[in-house]
């Protein structure tokens, strides 16, 4: 069962009903110059790599909640994670993460449906037409789990291998299924969660070479067939071996030149100081000079839970301390002045909600929330509404409820950044009960 629908289960019973007003605006007090509102000033997310482990470490939560407006669970929502033995789903670990950011406003990104690590033992055995549909139902087990929960998910990562040849990686869904398993997975996530972006990600794939070529091949006769596929994941994991690619800025306008969002998804650059601040202007100015790059997320919060934290390559150090990367960050993102300058980003961040119903029939309704922002880009907003006692919601799109009584606040599920006077919706089916009266949306909050 949803998330979603779980939620919504409580909805049923009772409370007052409050008379009227159908649009609200209010101002957000909190001050501007974070990651997350700053990069929302440009129109994109800045997210990290979260670990469901270390969400109970004060500064770890306050960091993040402070700073970031999208998470990527780093571990929890891996095929072995979620479904260790068959048909046997687990999300405990990734709903934390995913409860965690849907209570602070942020966005989510699916990490990852099908990739060749990380998979329980189970599945390297299955005979063809078995893994096929072993990977179709985790498929729909983990998208239906959180349907309209997630901005985008990497549905099929790590497919090529690295190295001139561009040919794709042996793994199991390769050797057995051939080629067609990309597209498959991808058709198959589209039809589990159509308001997901599906995207493809990997690595050493972030300059022109001949795996990004690979890349970029398949993704142009994906667009040229109709096979469902809307971004692709440039993970960005650098160093001095691997250093940013002077045709970076290049390589992304090539793929988004095919009609595909791309986006930064797990950028990390092992260094410090100015030299490390310098890369990282490199790759916040590439994204920001295409327009179609939607949003760049780092490979954690802080040097100590990197994967490579021998090489510290994050923008916070080990006692989150904002480094001169950080620093650099921001101030690529436009957002570097002190909190309370007009026009910093998020200072006069407001929206207004407005009610309409959108069908009506004897038993229900289905009515719709708009949410505009106000004259500055916001990165989250929270809106309420309060039904008619008699009446229950059994169904809500495009957005995350929770409920206290009858009075229901919703925040964006993946839909929390808006640019200047540009609106996004939600929905919902509400049961009469005998009530036909309108529900009354309150507040509306920004952030
Ligand atoms: O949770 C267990 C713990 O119970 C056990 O005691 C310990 C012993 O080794 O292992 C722990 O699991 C580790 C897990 O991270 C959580 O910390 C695994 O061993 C370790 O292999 C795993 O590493 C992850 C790696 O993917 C696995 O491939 C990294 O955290 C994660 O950052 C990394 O992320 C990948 C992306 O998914 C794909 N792109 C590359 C990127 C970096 O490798």
């Amino acid at each position: 069962m949803s998330m979603i629908v779980r939620r919504l289960s409580r909805a049923a019973t009772a409370g007052l009903v409050a008379a009227a007003a159908l649009t609200a605006a209010a101002h957000s007090a909190e001050a501007a110059d974070t990651l997350g509102s700053a990069a929302a000033g440009q129109g994109r997310y800045f997210g990290t790599a979260v670990a469901a482990s270390h969400l109970g470490e004060t500064d770890y939560a306050a960091t993040l909640d402070r700073e970031f407006s999208s998470v990527t669970p780093e571990n929890e929502m891996k095929w072995d994670a979620t479904e260790p033995s068959r048909g046997s789903f687990t999300f405990t670990s990734a709903d934390r993460i995913v409860d965690h950011a849907q209570s602070q406003g942020m966005d989510v990104r699916g990490h990852t449906l099908v990739w060749h690590s990380q998979l329980p033992s189970w599945v390297s055995p299955l005979g063809a037409s078995d893994l096929r549909t072993a990977m179709n139902a985790h498929i729909n087990g983990l998208m239906g789990h959180y349907k309209g929960e997630i901005h985008s998910w990497d549905v099929v990562n790590e497919a090529f291998q690295d190295g001139g040849s561009g040919a794709r990686r042996s793994s199991p869904f390769q050797d057995k299924l051939g080629d067609g398993f990309i597209e498959e997975a991808f058709r198959t996530a589209r039809a589990a969660d159509p308001a997901a972006k599906l995207c493809y990600n990997d690595y050493n794939t972030d300059g022109v070479n001949a795996k990004s070529n690979a890349v970029y091949n398949m993704v142009k006769d994906f667009k040229s067939r109709g096979v469902p596929i809307d971004c692709v994941g440039f993970q960005s994991h650098f160093n001095s071996n691997s250093p940013v690619p002077s045709d970076y800025r290049q390589n992304l306008q090539r793929f988004a030149d095919l009609g595909v969002d791309v986006q930064i998804t797990e950028l990390d650059i092992e260094g410090s100081g100015s030299a490390q601040a310098a890369d990282y202007t490199k790759v916040v100015e590439a994204c920001l000079a295409v327009s179609r790059c939607t949003g760049m997320t780092v490979w954690g919060v802080t040097d100590k839970y990197s994967w490579r934290s021998g090489g510290t390559p994050l923008l916070f150090d080990g006692d989150y301390n904002e480094k001169p990367a950080y620093d650099a960050v921001l101030s690529a993102l436009g957002g570097a002045g002190d909190p309370g300058d007009p026009g910093d980003p998020g200072d006069g961040a407001s929206c207004t909600a407005t009610y309409t119903r959108t069908a009506d029939w004897s038993s229900g309704y289905n009515g719709q929330v708009t949410i505009t922002a106000g004259a500055e880009p916001i990165s989250s907003w929270t809106a309420t509404v309060t039904l008619p006692a008699q009446q229950s919601v059994s169904s809500l799109w495009n957005g995350t409820p929770t409920w206290s009584g009858n009075v229901m606040t919703v925040r964006p599920s993946w839909n929390g950044t808006l640019a200047a006077g540009a609106s996004t919706s939600f929905g919902f089916t509400a049961a009469k009960n005998g009530s036909d009266a309108a529900p009354a949306v309150g507040s509306c909050t920004a952030s």
